[in-house]
């Protein structure tokens, strides 16, 4: 099983949902690790509760950026993870940690990239009055949110939604496709190759043969 670390922020519902799928004995990955940039994190208290690792990392502990990237990443290699999932990771990643996990990183955003990159995604949706929005798993690269694409769910957006109703649909979508995207880079089925993803299908038995 592929050692996976989860970095979040806060509520950690996507995380849940990793720690879920990766808890069933025949998926590809295992969590060794969730770190939190806030020690507030409601998300510690969940990966906890199931006997997850974790540890906070907060940003005003350290004199730089690169300093505090540095023990994210010290932490990440103790633990020995392999991949790294963003769940709800708030906080925006340099190009150098970025290059030293290159191919190995994957992040959630709220909506159907390449539209609403960045912050409030599903306002921006309102506000344009799009009758369709979603979530996508994407590798993450330099720029922001604008990595190869993994998987990606669609929503309605309905007459009377709110950015609260709207991102609730859309995050019981992201809890299906988040762990789907994971079972995928983990078996090596999706791959970081030359700045997109390459698709490969699971070998199908051959006939007789089951
Ligand atoms: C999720 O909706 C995630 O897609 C989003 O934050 C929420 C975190 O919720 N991420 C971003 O906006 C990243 N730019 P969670 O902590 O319950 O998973």
């Amino acid at each position: 099983k592929k050692p996976v670390a989860i970095l979040i922020s806060g509520r950690g519902s996507n995380m849940a949902a990793l720690i879920d799928a990766a808890a069933e004995t025949d998926f590809p990955a295992r969590v060794v690790l969730v770190v939190s940039d806030n020690a507030d994190a409601k998300g510690l208290i969940v990966a906890q509760q199931v006997g997850i690792a974790t540890e906070t990392i907060e940003r005003k502990g350290y004199a730089s950026k690169a300093e505090h990237e540095a023990a994210i990443t010290a932490a990440l290699r103790k633990a020995g993870a392999e991949l790294i999932c963003l769940a709800g990771f708030m906080r925006v990643l340099s190009a150098g940690f970025i290059g030293d996990w290159r191919g190995r990183i994957l992040n959630i955003h709220p909506s159907l990239l390449p539209s609403y990159r960045g912050l409030d995604p599903h306002k921006r949706a309102l506000d344009d009055g799009v009758l369709i929005h979603g979530c996508s798993v994407h590798f993450v690269t330099e720029e922001l949110d604008a990595g190869p694409i993994v998987s990606q769910g669609a929503v309605p957006v309905l007459g009377d939604d709110t950015e609260k109703t709207l991102a609730a649909r859309v995050l019981g979508v992201e809890h299906r496709i988040y762990p789907l995207a994971l079972k995928m880079v983990a078996e090596g089925l999706a791959e970081f190759a030359g700045g997109r993803v390459r698709f490969r299908h699971q070998p199908q038995p051959k006939a007789g043969s089951a």
